[in-house]
């Protein structure tokens, strides 16, 4: 039997990368490849790109041209780019770099095998299509493998939204969701290898619409459903936007045990004029209003955040409105960006703000948010929560896990094994985690 060959591949951008990368590897399984944790001794280097923001766009080209010295120690080693910069640069990716050999978008993955043997063959290839087959259905079944207690499972891609300065709708194209069985039939195969907490994905994953038995199934149907999989644990869901938060969602947060007390809901901006031209459809109060009525629910919930500051004729008024806003939600985490210009997008036509005031915006924004995670971060402290230990801690007989509320645990002398989800009463609020103890 010949060696097995060598992938690597590196993961840019969100969590729907993270779960395609996966697959990727996966579905290369098939063609004798195994992962190997640095491009040194790979056979294949596939990056899984981000188009999000500028930055993450060029960091794939610095990265590709790092790989000229491997190439040239090694001519068979193939380079492939995908993920969104590859779907909406991909001929330009080819010509810029002629280092790469394959390109492949985020819709037509499951035909890597394919591609790789044609690439394999000295040709190279590009497949950026929105193909009619449903990829999920091309790919091979999961493999049976034990697996970390953590998984990720997309649900639903592609947003119908066009917020004016957002690549998504171009990159990863219309709403789709996966029908339910589907789904199901994954999370029982994922909690055969060791699952016990499943994140749903989708870039808008409450306007999940996927087909169940009785007609399409809304996230929180789906939600009930995956509620029932014996050994589950842990549900989590990510990301919403305001307007798709149907109120049995909300009421889910309430009366599901499994769904955890933890939201991403982007927000993007605090004052209703930019929030108008951001192509938003919610204003400032109409979000206000949603999170009181999911506090209402569910007191204890975590909410989470996106910003978006120097957005196009955004003034100093309007930049005010959002740290108004952030004061009125108090958030436990958040991501705040500065504006980044996509061509092709609505909002790259208007006039840009000084960067030096966006980044002036940014840092104060941050320092806001900031105070707000220590603060509810430091509130943990004297409350018993539950832990999903995920991984032994840098200490001999120390574990680290998540809690209810996504915060890093650590616990020293620490009998739980990986996966175990137990009670533990909070110590302690360090730079960026919890120290906690077992409770018996
Ligand atoms: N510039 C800056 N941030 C952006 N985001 C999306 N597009 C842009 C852009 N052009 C942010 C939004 C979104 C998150 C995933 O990335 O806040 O919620
Ligand atoms: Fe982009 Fe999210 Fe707006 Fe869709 S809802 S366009 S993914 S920011």
């Amino acid at each position: 039997m010949s060696a097995p060959k060598k992938l690597y591949i590196k993961t840019y951008g969100c969590q729907m990368n993270v779960y395609d990368s996966e697959r990727m590897a996966e579905t290369l399984g098939g063609q004798g490849y195994v992962e190997t944790k640095t491009p040194d001794d790979a056979d294949m280097i596939l990056l899984n790109t981000c188009h999000i923001r500028e930055k993450a766009a060029e960091k794939v080209y610095s990265e590709l041209g790092r790989f000229k010295g491997l190439k040239a120690e090694k001519p068979d080693l193939k380079i492939g780019v995908a993920g969104c910069v590859a779907q909406a640069e991909g001929e330009e990716i080819m010509r810029r770099q002629p280092l790469v050999d394959l390109v492949v978008g985020p819709q037509s993955y499951h035909r890597l095998p394919e591609m790789e043997a044609k690439a394999g063959a000295g040709e190279k290839v590009l497949d950026t299509d929105f193909p009619e087959e449903d990829k999920f259905e091309k790919l091979k079944r999961r493999p049976k493998a034990k697996r970390g207690p953590t998984a990720f499972l997309t649900v639903q891609e592609g947003c119908d939204k066009f917020c004016a300065f957002c690549v998504v709708p171009y990159t990863r194209g219309a709403e789709v969701s996966r029908p339910a069985d589907r789904i199901l039939r994954e999370a029982e195969d994922l909690v055969e290898r060791g699952v016990r907490e499943i994140t749903l994905l989708g870039q808008n994953v409450n306007a999940y619409h996927g087909a169940g038995p009785n007609g399409d199934m809304t996230l929180a149907q789906l939600i009930w459903e995956l509620d029932k999989v014996e050994g589950l644990e842990r549900i989590r869901f990510t990301t919403s936007h305001p307007n798709d938060m149907m109120d049995d969602l909300i009421e889910a947060h309430g009366t599901c045990a499994k769904l955890m007390p933890y939201l991403h809901l982007p927000v993007q901006a605090g004052s209703d004029k930019i929030l108008k031209r951001m192509n938003r459809s919610h204003t400032a109060e109409s979000y206000i209003r949603l999170i009181e009525r999911i506090r209402a629910a569910r007191p204890d919930i975590l909410i989470s955040g996106d910003f978006i500051v120097g957005f196009p004729e955004e003034t100093e008024e309007d930049f005010q409105a959002t740290l108004d806003l952030v004061e009125e939600v108090k958030y436990g985490t958040a991501y705040s960006f500065k504006y980044s210009t996509r061509p092709g997008t609505p909002a790259a036509e208007r006039a840009q703000v000084d960067p030096k005031e966006a980044d002036d915006r940014l840092q104060r924004l941050q320092a806001l948010l900031t105070r707000q995670q220590r603060e509810v971060q430091d509130s943990m402290v004297g409350r018993e929560l539950g832990v999903l230990f995920e991984k032994k801690g840098r200490f001999p007989g120390q574990m680290v896990g998540k809690s209810d509320y996504l915060h890093a645990v650590h616990v020293a002398d620490c009998d739980a094994e990986i996966g175990d989800l137990r009670r533990v009463r909070i110590v302690s609020s360090g730079a960026n985690s919890l120290a906690g103890e077992l409770i018996a």
